[in-house]
């Protein structure tokens, strides 16, 4: 069920375990030529590459021993990307979907091909398949908890939730970076016509998303239904009075190059 509320943000709520199907559903791998590639990829995963490489650039910091841990890891680009920059941190991923998190260990075990990169790494990463709501306080706590396109799926409720989870998470001084499909394109920085273009292509996207066919022709044909929808991050944490906002960076999703949505990462952080 998807509707439009007052604060131009759409509201979803479905069933996580529903969710959790589509997701390994989409995670299938599909054969192109040679290779052997996970539909999610092919349909999401290529087009958030810059996000992951912006998020990156935000995670600079952290020290050899850091803990690290990725919520809704997906099919582990970002944990690479993390696990080859950051070889001597520990990395946990966590996402709720068996075939996600098979694919994220795949991917990590693949690029530690060399034996003696193999041995370290076995020691420097773990993937966890479970929900994140069920991350409970006992967990190690981490320098950096990173995360994409892993709130904007979820409905008011669960946000203000998990932000509250990632904040039991976190050591005194670490840090959290959130990427989001943003509510509001609202860089200061950006010239007005490019505030305007991303208004206008986020109006669009509300609308397939919002759109019982598109969903049922995608539904129907490939098992999955992108949920992610803009939301304003900053609304949330303004209810969490011992989380703060650090910093804030944009980014897009660019298809064929072209920015097609405006990507919010936020730097928060404890007061
Ligand atoms: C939109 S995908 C993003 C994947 C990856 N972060 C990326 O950017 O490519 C969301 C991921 O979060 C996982 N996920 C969704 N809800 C979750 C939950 N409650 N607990 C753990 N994982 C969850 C899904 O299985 C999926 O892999």
């Amino acid at each position: 069920m998807v509707n439009m509320n007052q604060n131009e943000e759409l509201n979803v709520s479905f069933d996580s375990s529903s969710l959790k199907n589509e997701f390994d559903s989409v995670s299938r791998k599909i054969r192109i030529l040679f290779w052997e590639v996970p539909l999610y990829d092919i349909l999401m995963g290529f087009w958030e590459r810059r996000v992951n490489t912006d998020i990156l650039d935000m995670a600079d910091g952290i020290s050899e021993k850091d803990e690290i841990i990725e919520l809704g890891s997906g099919t582990g680009q970002l944990s690479c990307l993390i696990a080859k920059k950051y070889p001597n941190s520990n990395l946990l991923c966590v996402d709720f979907s068996a075939r996600m998190s098979e694919l994220t260990h795949e991917r990590l075990n693949n690029q530690f091909k060399s034996q003696s990169q193999r041995c370290s790494s076995k020691k420097k990463f773990k993937v966890l398949n479970m929900d994140c709501f069920e991350l409970d306080e006992s967990s190690c706590k981490y320098d950096l908890l990173v995360s994409t396109f892993l709130f904007d799926l979820q409905s008011s409720m669960q946000i203000r939730k998990l932000l509250l989870i990632c904040e039991r998470l976190l050591k005194d001084d670490g840090r959290i970076l959130v990427a989001t499909l943003d509510a509001s394109p609202s860089d200061s920085t950006l010239p007005k016509f490019c505030k305007s273009y991303f208004n206008l292509t986020k109006q669009i996207y509300e609308k397939f998303h919002s759109s019982a066919t598109v969903r049922k022709i995608f539904m129907s044909s490939l098992g999955y239904y992108t949920h992610c929808r803009p939301i304003s991050i900053n609304k949330y944490l303004s209810d969490i009075p011992s989380l703060q906002l650090l910093g804030v960076k944009y980014s897009t999703i660019r298809v064929l190059g072209i920015p097609l949505l405006w990507v919010k990462i936020t730097e928060i952080g404890r007061r």
